[in-house]
């Protein structure tokens, strides 16, 4: 784009730029010596070591070595090229960019754009006046006081207040020469159904400008002062205004989520509003959209790229709980890392800080769930999982979150899977595997019809091994199983159709027979008869089955006490949840002691 009329622009901007004006309308300068000196808002400091020399046009930064001119003091702060640095600064200064050799079209799409961002512009000012300066805005001034937002957060946003009149903006706007096309392109008014003329769009609401990254206002949310609907309204779809890109609050926010190295997205502006006053500042809201991959690749242009982390603190309600999960899916694909703030009381962010206090939620922030644990938590609550196929399903439905793990984090979550779903470790993780290799890649629709009727892979249950071994001892040297009634109690094995094989040969033993293949056979249920014919012709190498058996006994010991324990934990939520104290304490005690006894196990084998 270089060419002689470009350098002249380019000239003009920096002959026009004071350097220290610039810095101070970010840092706060104080002079000394030839230089001004300010805390450097590239790095942590508390003694300022970041200083300009207004006539040399320079900045330094002794502390962290940053430096140059005041187009690349905008473009580090602002995060923005050094070319649209200096077109920030042209457009301060009110200096024009030189018409390139465009098209009659491009000139008038350019024109079209100027105009609906003054415009927008103007009717921020005017519901903000509105608000703030005149007896029109009592209502939201009331409205705003009522959910505890200062005067700070309302000059802080610009938030604003639309008359209850059905063309205030339209007319006064109209008054003041903006043509009646510009209206209806930005979305502030529409056309009368009845008659000409306009009407306002947002009449008798609370004003929520959205800006831009760079804090241009490209579109506006309106909220009702009651439970009418709908609850809120938004800019249409205009040229500036696309909600699947845009991020409420984006603009400064930035900043602190370079500073803090993570981005909090909640999913309404009022809860970006409330969480930015208590003093976290590193928020953003979707606009009522779900969070998208624009949104994704937005963000990401904050945060580090060794490590980006966006945490998502939605809504508690099913609605929210789905729309986290959704968005968990979209960040998967990014190479970001997700972490979840889970509001444990109250309904959104906006309502817990409300009840509970910036520093509570401060807390909660520093609590963020990995992205491990809140799916877990979630697929686990969707899925029954005592019998196999449910137990697939939680396998199929973790793979993703587990996979996407760096190898040390995915041994340790294979681990947790395993112990809860009572499988062994190496079979999660080879279902994990092939779960992966079967899922969709995500440009894909979903899986091909010759994928689907792909029959599920049997999954080999690690207790129900354990059961084998356990019967082909039983079998081979009938009198262990005197000792066995007292280590593992024959119910407790999982699979029925193995408590069945046992019994029987108990039975057997106790009346001092020794039965044969094909009596046991007759004797037994087809299925268990079944079953022992499979634990018999097992290929196992026999040097191995002492040790086999040992570690399975263990194996199903543990297992029964975790599943006890599971139980008890349900009981006691149940219990919770019906406010029944006295049974939910119980409850709880029985958990603690049988995790005691199963510690014990664990003492016991070292
Ligand atoms: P919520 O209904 O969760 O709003 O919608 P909220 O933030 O809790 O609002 P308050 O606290 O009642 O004031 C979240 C977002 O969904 C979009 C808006 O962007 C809102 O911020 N939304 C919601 C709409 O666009 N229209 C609606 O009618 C409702
Ligand atoms: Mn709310």
């Amino acid at each position: 784009m270089r060419s002689e009329k470009m350098d002249a622009f380019v000239q003009e901007v920096d002959a026009r730029t004071d350097i220290l004006q610039v810095v101070q309308s970010y840092v706060p300068m104080k002079r000394r010596g030839g230089r001004y000196w300010g805390c450097c808002p590239f790095h942590h400091e508390k003694t300022p070591s970041f200083s300009v020399v207004p006539d040399k046009g320079f900045f330094y930064c002794f502390g962290c070595h940053a430096g140059g001119n005041a187009f690349k003091f905008l473009s580090m702060i602002e995060n923005v090229s050094y070319f649209d640095a200096i077109k920030m600064q042209a457009e301060k200064l009110g200096i024009p960019m030189p018409a390139r050799d465009r098209t009659p079209e491009q000139e008038a799409r350019d024109r079209q754009f100027a105009n609906l961002r003054k415009v927008n512009q103007m009717a921020r000012d005017f519901f903000h006046n509105c608000l703030t300066m005149t007896r029109y805005g009592e209502p939201g001034k009331a409205y705003f006081a009522g959910r505890g937002i200062s005067d700070a957060t309302i000059e802080a946003f610009g938030l604003g207040f639309a008359p209850a009149a059905w063309d205030k903006l339209s007319t006064a706007f109209q008054k003041r020469g903006v043509p009646q096309q510009v209206l209806l392109e930005a979305g502030l008014a529409a056309e009368r159904k009845q008659g000409p003329g306009l009407y306002d769009r947002f009449r008798n609401r609370i004003i929520i400008p959205i800006a831009d990254i760079r804090g241009r206002v490209v579109g506006f949310g309106g909220r009702v002062l009651d439970d009418s609907k709908p609850k809120y309204l938004n800019t249409p779809e205009t040229i500036l205004f696309n909600k699947r890109k845009l991020l409420f609050g984006l603009d400064r926010s930035h900043r602190a989520i370079q500073d803090a190295g993570y981005a909090i997205v909640v999913e309404g502006y009022m809860d970006a509003i409330s969480v930015f006053g208590a003093g976290v500042e590193n928020v953003v809201a979707t606009l009522g959209t779900a969070f998208t991959a624009d949104h994704a690749k937005l963000l990401m242009q904050y945060l580090p790229p060794g490590h980006p982390v966006i945490c998502f603190c939605y809504d508690s309600d099913a609605a929210g709980q789905n729309a986290t999960i959704r968005a968990l899916a979209i960040i998967q694909h990014t190479g970001a890392e997700v972490r979840v703030i889970v509001v444990p009381d109250g309904k959104d962010p906006d309502e817990y800080i409300r009840k509970h206090g910036a520093d509570a939620f401060r807390s909660l922030a520093e609590h963020a769930q990995g992205l491990f644990t809140y799916r877990l938590q979630y697929v686990l609550r969707h899925v029954d999982y005592t019998q196999r196929a449910g137990k697939e399903e939680v396998e199929r439905q973790m793979a993703p979150v587990i996979l996407s793990q760096p190898t040390k984090a995915r041994l340790e979550t294979t681990r947790r899977l395993a112990q809860i779903l009572m499988l062994d470790e190496g079979i999660v993780r080879a279902d994990l595997q092939a779960a992966g290799r079967r899922a969709p890649e995500p440009e894909n629709t979903g899986p091909t019809a010759a994928q689907q009727r792909q029959p599920v892979r049997k999954v080999d249950d690690a207790a129900e091994a354990a059961g084998r071994v356990i019967i082909r001892m039983a079998w081979n040297h009938p009198d262990e199983l005197t000792r066995l009634r007292d280590v593992l109690p024959t119910d407790h094995i999982p699979s029925p159709v193995q408590q069945e094989i046992l019994r029987y040969l108990q039975d057997q033993h106790d009346a001092g027979r020794a039965p044969t293949a094909v009596q046991a056979a007759a004797d037994l249920s087809d299925a268990a008869g079944e079953k022992l014919t499979e634990a018999l012709t097992e290929d196992v190498d026999p040097s191995a089955e002492a040790q086999a058996y040992r570690d399975s006994v263990s194996m199903l010991r543990k297992s029964y006490f975790t599943q006890l324990i599971q139980e008890h934990s349900r009981r006691a939520t149940e219990a919770i949840n019906a406010k029944d104290n006295a049974r939910a304490e119980a409850e709880l005690k029985e958990v603690k002691r049988i995790t005691e006894l199963r510690s014990a196990l664990d003492a016991d084998e070292t």
